[in-house]
Order: C-alpha cells, then structure tokens, then sequence
C-alpha cells in the first residue's frame, strides 16, 4: 500500500450518492479520493485540485459524460480518465474509448477489478512519464548548453548549428584534434527533427579498409570468408537519423568511392548483395587533416570532398577562444565535484592565470583531462593550487623539479613518471615538427605506441586543419 504522502488524487465524478459512498470506502486506503455530484462541480475539481486520475460515470444528470470526457481531454492529455458505464452499454465504451478514456468499467464491477485497472492506468502513465523524461534527458544533453563556451568563435558555431541543424544538407567539422568536433556533431543531430531518431557514430580511421566497407554497408551471408551471417551496415542503421564519419581524411580510395555513390545515389547495396537499399540519412563528418591538401595531394577524391564539404563547420582552437578556457576549467571542475560529492572546489587566481595563459595544443581534450588531474591531486583540499596542475603548464619543463618534488614528497612517483613521459613525448613531436612517425624512431618506440602514450596523456596534436593558425605541418601517414 502507498504511504500517505504519495497517495495519488483520484476524482470520482457519479450523481448517485451511495455509489460515490461505497467506492470511497473500498479506495479510500489506497487514494486520496475527491468526490463532484455532476458534470459542472466534476470539470471545476478537475481543473482546480489537479487530480492524477479520474473516474467518470457516463450518465450524469443533465449532461452526457462523454461530452464531459471530450471537454477533459481537450484540456490535458495527461490525466487519464476512466469511465464508469452501464451494464448493457458496450456501445458506450466503445465509444468513450475512441474519445480517448484510459479505460472503462462496466457497472456492478468488483472491487478488486476497480483497483486493478486504475493501478495499471497510473502505473502505465507513470512509466510514460519516464520514458518522456529520459528522452528529454538525452536530447539535452546534446543540445546547444552542453557546448561551453561564450567566445566570439563559439558564438558562431551556436549559429551555424541553429541555422543548419535541421537541413538534410551534409556538414563537414573540422578542427585541430579535440576542439569538440564529436560535440558539435551530436548538437546538430540533436537540435534537428531526427533528435528521436539514431544518431550512428563511426570513425574511419579505427578499422582497416575491409573492415571499413562491411561496417558501413554490411554485408550478405558468405559474401566472404568471415561473413558468416548477415549483418547490417551503420548506414542502414543510420536510416532516418544521422551519420557521424569521424576522420573522414582516413577513408581509403575504394571506400572513397563508394561513399560517394551513397551521397549521391542516397542508396546502396550490401557487400555481396544485389539489391539495392535507399536511405535516408543525414551525413555529418569530421576531420583533423586538411582536406583541401589531401585534395591536392591526390589522397583525397575532389568529387567527394565537394559533396561532404556542403557546409563546412570549423572549430577554432582553444588558444583563439580566450575567456573559454576558465569557463570551460570551471565546468570540468564542477561537473567532478559533483559526481564524487566532493565539497565544493575552485580554481586559485594563480591557478587560472596559469590555465588561461597555455597554448592548449591538444584542446579542449587536454584540458579536461588537466582538470581530471588536478581534481585528483587536490583530494583534500577545497582549493586548486598552481602545485595541482602538470609542470608543463607552468614552463617548468626540468625534470630536476619533477625529481624534487617527489623527493621532497610534493608529488607521487606515479604523476612525476607521467610528467616526465609528457614532457619528452611533446619534445621529441616539436623537434621532429609533429611528425609522429619520426618522433616515434627518436623514442624508439612504435607510432602506434606513441599515439596511445598521446591519448593517454592528453596531448594533441597541432595540426593544419582546414584554415587553422598553426604553422605546423602535420602528415602522418604509416
Ligand atoms: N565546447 C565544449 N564544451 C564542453 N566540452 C567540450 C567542448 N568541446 C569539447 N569538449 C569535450 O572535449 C573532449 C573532446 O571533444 P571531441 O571528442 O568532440 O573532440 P574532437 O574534435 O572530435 O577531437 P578528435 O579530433 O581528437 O577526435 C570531449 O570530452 C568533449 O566532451
Ligand atoms: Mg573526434
């Protein structure tokens, strides 16, 4: 039974005094139940007192009750209504039904069956409710707000998205390495009509070209050797919704090709099938290379560039966006506070002079993972001193003061090792002008090696893309 400060209002709308009677006394435990003679005292109760269920008898003095349930449901559509009918009047129910009543009773019922249906009503709105509110859930945390930042360059981004979101029009985002391509992606996605419908991210770079080709449009059974089933592509699961091809620049020639026929045909067919499929979806993709010169270099097809280059959506760098960065470090920060209960925690003046006045080469990646370990080294403290942020950020690029500070206890050995790797890591990437496979031979460890220890570490990758500032060259190719 529900305890008395969750008890849900039941309004019981019935001219018959000794009906209202006996069914307050059986609902009475269970419900808060409110009581109206007729149709006029009903609708007032209705209005006022805000019910979360209603039980309505089709025949009321003077008034017919469907005529009553229509008026109910032409105000809300929240509050279900069921009707309370003769015995011979199935027509009636029928009838209430198609008005929309939740559900009807026909007279004499049993009470057991009475607290049945109305517990399934509020149950099933209830669950209704939920789902509503996740799906609001989801689309806001997509939407607009959950991109930081009130610079000049954001402020643009805003527009563009706001202008473009609910086109079908394909949109190229480009950007240095975690300046918020995937975000901006998602924010189109989910300011446009499609917001219900899937939003399917891949990143091309992360399968080998076989692999590449299946997963977008998949494939028939035995069509190769591995095909040991019938699976369906990302396009075929995108239908309806939105596309996400993340670094696009990584697609090679074949695959190439056939993403054009789909861009321009809007159908394709599986891997080893025949017919061909039509669908609809919306192309986002993201790249940090520049196209234009993978274009001139002959790397990338001028056909599909133009087709995926509709709109183009460039995100500046961090180090452009000035008052972003402590806004940006101010909301990292919270958002951990909160999720670990932490009290509540800020930045020192120092702290966030030394924030705003680095470069920031791997973005807003680097800096949220900056804040994730400056939260971490600032465990039992509700202030973030320049001591919790790396060496590097502070110029202090000896490792004699990582050695110190450990020594001196001011640091763990795990975080002095990190800094250390970072620091000879983003040495030998500018001696070698980011060329990752040379600074990989001056480490003497693997690329593939390298670019996990980057990821790990957080540190980007200055790069060309498309109209970037950076003078850096960056092509990297195994
Ligand atoms: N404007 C922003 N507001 C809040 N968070 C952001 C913003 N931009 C980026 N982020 C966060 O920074 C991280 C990197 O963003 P994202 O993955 O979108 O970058 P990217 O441009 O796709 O990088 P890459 O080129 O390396 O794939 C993510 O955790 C993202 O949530
Ligand atoms: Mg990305």
């Amino acid at each position: 039974m529900q305890s008395s400060v969750s008890k849900k209002r039941v309004l019981l709308i019935d001219d018959e005094a000794r009906v209202r009677a006996s069914l307050k006394m059986v609902l009475e435990p269970s419900y808060e139940i409110l009581e109206a003679p007729d149709a006029q005292d009903g609708l007032t109760a209705f209005r006022k007192d805000e019910p979360d269920l209603v039980l309505l008898d089709v025949m009321l003095p003077g008034t017919d009750g469907l005529a009553v349930l229509q008026t109910m449901r032409s105000e809300t559509k929240m509050v279900p209504v069921i009707m309370l009918t003769g015995a011979k009047s199935l027509k009636t129910a029928v009838d209430a039904m198609k008005l929309g009543a939740a559900d009807y009773l026909s007279k004499p019922f049993d009470v057991e069956e009475l607290r049945i249906v109305i517990d399934r009503t509020l149950n099933s709105l209830e669950l209704e409710r939920e789902v509503k509110q996740l799906r609001s859930q989801v689309v806001q945390r997509y939407a607009f707000h959950n991109l930081i930042g009130k610079s000049q360059g954001m402020q643009e981004i805003y527009a563009k998205i706001e202008q473009i979101s609910d086109s079908r029009t394909t949109v190229l985002v480009t950007g240095e390495s975690g300046t918020g391509k995937e975000l901006v992606a998602k924010a189109l996605h989910y300011n446009s009509s499609r917001r219900d419908r899937p939003f399917i991210a891949l990143n091309c770079a992360a399968l080998p070209e076989t692999l590449i080709e299946s997963e977008l449009f998949g494939h028939e059974k035995g069509s190769f050797t591995d095909a040991t089933a019938r699976r369906t592509g990302q396009f075929e699961l995108a239908n309806t919704g939105t596309l996400f091809l993340d670094e696009i620049g990584d697609l090679s020639p074949v695959t190439q090709a056939k993403l054009l026929r789909v861009l321009q045909e809007r159908e394709f067919t599986r891997i080893g099938g025949v017919q061909p499929i039509k669908v609809d979806v919306r192309i986002v993709a993201a790249t940090n290379k520049n196209l234009d010169e993978l274009v001139r270099k002959g790397q990338f097809r001028e056909d599909l560039y133009y087709r995926i280059n509709v709109i183009a959506l460039y995100l500046p760098p961090l180090r452009n966006r000035g008052e972003d960065v402590s806004l940006l470090a101010k909301h990292f920060l919270a958002k951990r506070v909160e999720e670990e209960k932490r009290p509540h925690t800020e930045f020192s003046k120092d702290a966030l002079e030394i924030l705003t006045h680095y470069p920031w080469p791997g973005n807003v990646r680097e800096l949220e993972n900056v804040v994730e370990q400056a939260f971490i080294w600032s465990k039992h403290t509700t202030e973030i001193v320049p001591e919790h942020l790396p060496a590097l950020l502070k110029g202090d690029t000896r490792s004699s003061s990582l050695h110190d500070d450990t020594i001196a206890g001011r640091m763990s050995l795990e975080k002095a090792v990190m800094e250390f790797e970072r620091e000879i890591i983003l040495d030998a990437l500018k001696r070698t002008n980011y060329v990752q496979t040379h600074a990989a031979n001056l480490l003497g460890i693997s690329r593939r090696m390298l670019k996990y220890r980057m990821d790990t570490l957080g540190i980007g990758r200055p790069d060309s893309g498309a109209g970037t500032d950076s003078d850096q060259d960056l092509v990297v190719h195994e």
